[in-house]
């Protein structure tokens, strides 16, 4: 198995609810490593950026607009099969599908509200971290 990258973002109802601290906890607790993070906030046009390929699908405004809603915390992380372990450790999207002990279990709300976004692939990973870091970021 060989190191590589995926990116995650704590979304902003675990952010403002206090959970960014033991979210970290559980991601670092997991094995991986934090190369790249920030607090920001997305405005309503760039959160619609990252979520474009989601542009046909009727969530997608109330997405962009929960997205932009309020700060949240992007990261870079490494690890062996970063990808697939990472979206393992957070979960279903729907928590009321999520295993018990991931972190959308524990701290998701809902399909929207779910706490924190996975990427799906290698090659995602280093488009939307490449979104959010330079490479003079990245650690
Ligand atoms: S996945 O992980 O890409 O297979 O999940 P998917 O079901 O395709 O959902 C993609 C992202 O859209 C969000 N989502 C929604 N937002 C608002 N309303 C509804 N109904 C809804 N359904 C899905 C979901 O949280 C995913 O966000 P990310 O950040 O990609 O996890």
């Amino acid at each position: 198995m060989t190191t590589n990258r995926t990116f995650t973002m704590i979304k902003p109802d675990a952010v403002a609810d206090g959970h960014t601290g033991a979210i970290i906890q559980l991601i670092e607790a997991a094995g991986f490593r934090i190369v790249a993070i920030k607090k920001t906030q997305l405005s309503a046009d760039r959160a619609g950026q990252f979520y474009a390929v989601h542009q046909e699908r009727p969530f997608y405004g109330d997405l962009c607009q929960y997205m932009s809603s309020g700060a949240i915390v992007p990261m870079i992380l490494e690890k062996e099969n970063a990808v697939a372990d990472f979206r393992a450790l957070i979960g279903a999207t729907n928590p009321e599908q999520a295993a018990e002990g991931t972190i959308r279990k524990k701290f998701a709300k809902s399909v929207q509200a779910n706490a924190i976004h996975g990427s799906d692939s290698d090659e995602n990973a280093a488009i939307e971290g490449s979104f959010f870091f330079a490479d003079l970021e990245k650690f």
